[in-house]
């Protein structure tokens, strides 16, 4: 499907109420749904989780930061099987339902995803077991919530967050940067490194792409997955200026400048291609986009990568 049919849908769903729950509801008629999320919400969780170094003596008691709940509390719920005293998970929207909870969780000990969390965990094996069967026999939101002591906060600001503590061990997120403005994102930052305690680590994972090249009904396949870099502010504005289909087209470049200028330490940044990579050449770049950047050495950079984890310290 062209992708401007797609972006003037989301345009229109985003005048109404429900308008993100509807855009969200052709993912869920996917088989096995549930399953696919639960499965790649865990695993995610855990890649990003054994990308750093934590003694588990050391870690208690801690607090972990996730950003950007989305739609399920499977990572909230690893934070809390990994050791976690305290999880804050944060969102702009309210999406979470035990409905949703209660069909995900069932799938969490498939594959040796138990086994890896508590080689990782301050819980043995037979606690985290234990801990799965009840989470699975919950009828509410409030029981897992309390359960884990996890601290869910819907339609969030800063300083929400910053009642529930100003110092956490772990901050984490899993494609949500790319959804926040540059306005936002420099707060965020300069908040994470006030949050990090010296030995605090941060570890977000961010797609960098057009996501009207995302796979599904309405993928434009005649697109490079870079195609959003072609346009001016105000041309993509029109487009995609809404919360239902806003992405900030930035690229790894971005993160790093704002690590650098919050002065937060960068452990590493892994870069990845996960599909046929169709980069742009220079001059199909317009230049609102390099204009984001205070110094970018390599306008080739801006397409180099099509996700990326970045992984950093106070
Ligand atoms: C692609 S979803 C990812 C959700 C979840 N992390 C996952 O992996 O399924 C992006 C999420 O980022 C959230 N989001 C957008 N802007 C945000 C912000 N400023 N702070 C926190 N979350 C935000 C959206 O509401 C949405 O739930």
């Amino acid at each position: 499907m062209n992708w401007k049919l797609k972006a003037s849908l989301q345009k229109l769903l985003h005048f109404t109420k429900i308008g993100d729950t509807l855009n969200h509801i052709p993912a869920t008629l996917k088989k096995d749904y549930h399953k696919n999320v639960c499965l790649y919400q865990a695993y995610e969780c855990l890649r990003k989780f054994e990308e750093i170094e934590i003694e588990t003596e050391s870690r208690n008691p801690k607090k972990a930061l996730e950003i950007g709940t989305g739609y399920s509390l499977i990572s909230s719920v690893i934070l809390h099987l990994l050791g976690f005293d305290k999880v804050v998970t944060v969102d702009i929207s309210k999406d979470v339902s035990i409905k949703t909870f209660r069909k995900q969780i069932q799938h969490i000990d498939s594959g040796d995803f138990l086994e890896r969390i508590a080689l990782q965990s301050t819980f043995s094996l037979t606690e985290i077991k234990e801990k799965v069967q009840q989470l699975q026999s919950f009828q509410t939101l409030e029981e897992v919530f309390d359960f884990c002591n996890i601290v869910y906060i819907p339609n969030y600001t800063l300083s929400d967050i910053e009642k529930e503590s100003t110092s956490f061990d772990y901050i984490c997120s899993q494609v949500v940067f790319e959804h926040i403005s540059p306005v936002f994102l420099v707060q965020l930052f300069a908040k994470m490194k006030s949050w990090l305690p010296e030995n605090g680590v941060a570890v977000h994972t961010i797609n960098f792409i057009d996501h009207f090249a995302n796979p599904g009904f309405f993928q434009d396949k005649n697109i490079s997955e870079f195609n959003f870099l072609k346009y001016s502010d105000e041309t993509w504005k029109y487009w995609a200026g809404n919360d239902i289909a806003y992405t900030n087209r930035l690229s790894y470049v971005y993160y790093l400048e704002l690590c650098e200028t919050n002065n937060l330490t960068v452990i590493d940044f892994k870069g990845e291609n996960y599909r046929i990579h169709n980069p742009l050449s220079v001059s199909e770049i317009h230049s609102d986009i390099i204009k984001k950047y205070k110094k970018l050495q390599n306008v080739e950079d801006l397409c180099k990568y099509q996700r990326g984890t970045l992984i950093f310290k106070h």
